[in-house]
């Protein structure tokens, strides 16, 4: 018996409005920033768009959120993470009203998850900028941007306050740092992309995300609103203490964004970094002051750990997800290359708590796999339940520890397209989902042999899980 999950813990599953919904210019959508991207973060961006790319329909969600709601059902959520695209509400991102049939989705979707006592716990921006203020303002170096940010969330607080009462300001902030274009709508093909260029937006997300924190507390006051980043935890590749110092550099590069979003005030340490890089962040009066609006909780995505060194040469040969870490022999791998470490979980969790002492939330984490249908028309993804059951027997671990934890959303609870490489045969679901890379497929669904795992373990809250 493993008796940890609090009773009201939320155990859910996470999507992505640009990975899962398609439909990409019905309904007056405005084209984002995931849809001019035909071959993942990595790749070309291509504006406008030539032909199609498999996120341009996606799984089909738009029109099947019925459908697959009602297997969220039958899985037994109890939280469905998911973002409201951008470009729906405001197809360009800078028009004065909104789009009422992009309102009206919303409406419908979160009414679907009501029906089934699913909580909707929603990202305000996952990777959907409109291409619109990429391209005529400079995406989120321009100041400007956070009033329309704003606007859209006000729109969405306001028109929303009676079904959504968990919300996270900007997706994965940190990754602005490593992938500008998704993360700040900055064109990297087009602009030289500079610490000073990226920092500064940054600054400005954090202006928007702290701004919308305040304005969420006034609009909806028994809702809660976290920041999100993510996590990647990094432990020294030798005892050296160069390695243990590169550990410490490298873990600020994330905890520079939860400092800010949890504590209200820029770091010591980044203050240092900016000296010494000779760059300065222009402030305006008031961004002090609204950086203070600090977040509810903080939640994370969470795939892999990295090891850091001091070592040069060691550090070009790494690469894994967006973030390039070391290889940790200690470790195995995903079939992408993702180091696979149940007990970094534990240890962010900890982490995390001990620095903010506030609520925390895991709102990705899976298995990212190739799956196939066996004679039977069946997918034993044993692995998949494997690699589950050993992160939650971590989170468990953690809780024992005594730290707070509202819920966990397993990332793509339904198979979805792959943010980093544009794939689908990538899949992470509970659910198949017949859609293929040469954009084929019948979209039908197929319950995988973890959705009768995942269902039983948030039957019994958790019971079952085991591990050491
Ligand atoms: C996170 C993103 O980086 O990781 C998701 O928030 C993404 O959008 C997830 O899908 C998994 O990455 P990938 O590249 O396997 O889709």
């Amino acid at each position: 018996m493993n008796k940890k999950f609090p009773v009201n813990f939320l155990w859910g599953g996470a999507l992505a409005a640009n990975q899962v919904e398609g439909g990409y210019l019905e309904g007056g959508k405005g084209l984002s920033v995931s849809d001019v991207l035909p071959d993942g973060i990595w790749g070309p961006i291509v504006y406008p768009p030539q032909g199609e790319y498999l996120k341009h329909n996606a799984i089909d969600f738009y029109h099947r959120y019925k459908e697959d709601i009602a297997l969220f059902g039958e899985l037994g959520l109890k939280c469905l993470r998911t973002s409201i695209a951008w470009t729906r509400i405001f197809p360009n991102g800078d028009e004065v009203s909104p789009n009422e049939a992009g309102l009206q989705f919303y409406d419908d979707l979160f009414d679907e998850l009501a029906k089934y006592n699913i909580e909707p716990l929603i990202t305000l921006s996952h990777y959907e900028m409109p291409m619109h203020l990429v391209e005529e303002y400079g995406g989120w170096t321009n100041r400007k941007v956070i009033t329309f940010f704003e606007k859209f969330a006000r729109t969405v607080f306001n028109r929303y306050k009676n079904k959504v009462k968990y919300w996270l300001t900007f997706n994965e902030i940190n990754i602005t740092l490593h992938a500008p274009f998704i993360g700040g709508g900055i064109r990297h093909d087009k602009v030289e992309i500079t610490d000073q260029l990226l920092y500064q937006a940054i600054h400005h997300q954090f202006v928007a995300s702290a701004s919308v924190v305040k304005m969420c507390h006034e609009l909806i006051p028994d809702a809660q609103i976290g920041c999100m980043v993510a996590g990647l935890p990094m432990y020294p590749l030798t005892p050296n203490p160069d390695d243990v110092l590169e550990v410490m550099t490298k873990d600020r590069e994330t905890f520079f964004f939860s400092d800010v979003q949890a504590r209200g005030y820029y770091p010591n340490y980044m203050k240092r970094y900016f000296r010494e890089k000779g760059i300065t962040i222009e402030m305006e009066d008031g961004d002090e002051e609204i950086l203070k609006n600090t977040v509810d909780f903080i939640s994370f995505s969470y795939y892999m750990s990295g090891c850091a060194t001091a070592d040069e040469q060691l550090n070009l040969q790494a690469k894994a997800n967006i973030l390039s870490t070391v290889k940790n022999p200690y470790l195995s791998s995903s079939e992408w290359g993702w180091q696979i470490d149940p007990k970094g979980l534990r240890y962010t969790l900890n982490t995390f708590y001990d620095r903010y002492q506030k609520p925390l939330f895991i709102v990705e984490n899976g298995l990212g796999a190739v799956d196939t249908k066996n004679s039977d028309g069946e997918i034993l993804d044993d692995y998949r339940i494997d690699y589950m059951n050993d992160h939650l027997y971590q989170v468990g671990e953690a809780i024992k520890d005594g730290v707070e934890i509202l819920g966990y959303t397993s990332w793509g609870c339904i198979d979805i397209v792959s943010n980093s490489t544009g794939e689908i045969r990538k899949r992470y679901g509970f659910i198949y989902v017949d859609r293929h890379d040469d954009l084929t497929g019948t979209f039908e669904r197929t319950k995988k042999k973890s959705f009768y795992w995942y269902k039983k373990v948030i039957n019994t809250n958790g019971e079952i899980l085991s591990g050491n």
